[in-house]
């Protein structure tokens, strides 16, 4: 059975193809091998843009699609930027500058509790569709720090450890990821529908 990948980011089909591996009976397809139309990401929630991906690709495509949407949530912004965390700075989405903008504005914040989340979301051509979510808590670091990852991994520092994701091996933070938890709580799914039970 093929399932496409529907991220169009380098980076997140990356970590999506690693954390995921091999599922006996299902052939992944990425953007290269299918191209598709990118989709505006119009949602109020992660939940909304996640179901908007999946199933406007898996219409366009005829296949069935696996897509995501993520954001960091900080507290003390009231949960921002959230929906917005590609956009942050600008429509140019320049992770360097959404860092920027957020460490500039939690200089002197003592309260510095974020969290990622990620919504996955796995959609038929039917029209059928299912949703996991994956946490990771941890807080904002007052400086960048890190070459590895991507986004707001230089920023990030994990519940329980001193570095930032950008700090970890590619493998580290996949043990750990919010993306790794809403993709091991799909897992179950592509593999009732790799066996037609879906
Ligand atoms: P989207 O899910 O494509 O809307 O991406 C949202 C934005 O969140 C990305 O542009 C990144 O800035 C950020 N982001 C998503 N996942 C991660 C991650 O695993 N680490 C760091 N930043 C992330």
């Amino acid at each position: 059975m093929r399932v496409l990948i529907g991220t169009r980011n380098p980076h997140k089909l990356g970590e999506i193809v690693r954390i995921l591996g091999e599922i006996p009976g299902i052939q992944w397809v990425t953007f290269r091998e299918c191209p598709f139309s990118e989709v505006p990401e119009e949602g109020a929630t992660l939940e909304e843009n996640a179901r908007l991906k999946a199933i406007m690709i898996s219409q366009e495509s005829g296949l069935p699609t696996l897509a995501e949407d993520s954001g960091l949530e900080v507290v003390a912004l009231g949960g921002a930027p959230g929906v917005r965390s590609a956009r942050f700075s600008g429509e140019a989405k320049d992770y360097g500058a959404n860092n920027r903008k957020l460490l500039e504005l939690m200089e002197g914040v003592r309260d510095r509790r974020a969290r990622f989340r990620t919504v996955a979301a796995l959609a038929l051509p039917d029209g059928r569709l299912w949703l996991r979510e994956g946490v990771l808590k941890g807080t904002i670091a007052t400086e960048a720090r890190g070459k590895g990852g991507f986004g707001y991994d230089p920023v990030f520092v994990p519940e329980g450890e001193a570095r930032t994701l950008a700090e970890m091996a590619p493998e580290e933070k996949d043990r750990i990821s919010h993306r790794r938890r809403a993709l091991e709580r799909m897992r179950p799914l592509l593999s009732a529908l790799a066996r037609g039970e879906l």
